[in-house]
């Protein structure tokens, strides 16, 4: 099967990057900068060539009875993950939105194997990550996964291109490779010029954009973003989420980000809400108004 097959592109994503592209206000009237408009599809698509398909369904991230007690059962209030189930579709976006508390940080850090559930299981690749070990989690959030935070933790005293070209680094790519395919995700991502700049010399959503390239450099499977716009006024904002949802569906990649921002969520194909450790509803999101009803990329059961 072809790497770019029409088919692995999901119709919402594909008709909200175009759509989204050519109109100068997002679907809350809010304007979407030019520099949210200046990164062409097949520019993206040129700069991280997509993975492979995985038509058999191992693509997908299932949740399966998620259950997370923090601390010793006996003393610990309700579980902070009750009983969750879902599915993230390969080269889909879900947003996972819900009120302070809710266990949305913890969700993510369970899919993400960051932590171990108490119980349930968490079904990638043919495997379950709940059942694996401290090392073999740390391999797979290195190789299969990437990561978006709130705050960019990017180190402080590293040049951007450096800290996008280490996640490869650390999987073995030597210095000057990665260095290299680490040079090609600046422009796309309108980083162009920027690739010397320490943390502190970039804006907000600069800095945001440099976190999205380290996260999706290494081709993840799946990328999870935590608040990723959490720091941010709402157009640095939409320009963060328009360049995370194009680079992820031109990778391939499934997306997962919490927030508890609407606005955020529009970007992504699914939406699920978390109240008290339980999913409370799920649905498709219709992006700026294009998006095929069809496309629920959540499954809730
Ligand atoms: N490390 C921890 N130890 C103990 N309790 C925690 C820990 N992290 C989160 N919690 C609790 O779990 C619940 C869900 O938290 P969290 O997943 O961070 O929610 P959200 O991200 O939606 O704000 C909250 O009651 C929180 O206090
Ligand atoms: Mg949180």
């Amino acid at each position: 099967m072809s790497h770019d097959h029409p088919a692995r592109m999901p119709a919402a994503a594909t008709q909200r990057a175009v759509g989204s592209t050519s109109s100068s206000t997002d679907a809350s009237g809010a304007p979407v900068p030019a520099a949210a408009m200046s990164a062409p599809a097949a520019t993206v698509r040129a700069a991280v060539a997509p993975r492979p398909d995985a038509p058999d369904g191992t693509g997908d991230l299932v949740a399966r009875d998620l259950v997370m007690t923090y601390g010793r059962s006996a003393s610990a209030g309700p579980p902070a993950l009750g009983g969750v189930d879902l599915t993230i579709r390969a080269g889909e976006s879900l947003a996972v939105m819900g009120p302070s508390g809710s266990g949305k940080t913890t969700l993510l850090h369970v899919l993400a194997g960051i932590l171990r559930p108490t119980g349930g299981h968490v079904l990638w690749r043919g495997r379950d990550i709940a059942r694996m070990s401290d090392r073999e989690r740390t391999v797979l959030r290195r190789e299969d996964f990437g990561f978006v935070f709130q705050q960019g933790m990017l180190l402080p005293e590293l040049p951007a291109i450096e800290s996008v070209a280490l996640p490869l680094m650390l999987g073995g790519t030597s210095r000057s490779e990665a260095t290299a395919r680490a040079r090609t995700l600046f422009p796309p991502l309108g980083l162009a010029g920027l690739e010397k700049r320490r943390p502190g010399e970039l804006s907000g959503g600069q800095a945001q954009r440099v976190a999205i390239a380290r996260a999706l450099v290494a081709r993840p499977g799946v990328v999870f973003a935590d608040e990723p716009t959490g720091a941010l006024d709402q157009t640095t904002s939409a320009e963060v989420m328009q360049h995370l949802t194009q680079l992820a569906v031109h990778t391939g990649a499934s997306l997962v980000v919490v927030t508890h921002d609407e606005n955020v969520a529009r970007w992504c194909h699914g939406v699920v809400h978390v109240r008290d450790g339980r999913i409370a509803g799920s649905g498709a999101r219709i992006g700026a108004g294009t998006a095929a009803p069809s496309t629920t990329s959540a499954v809730v059961r």
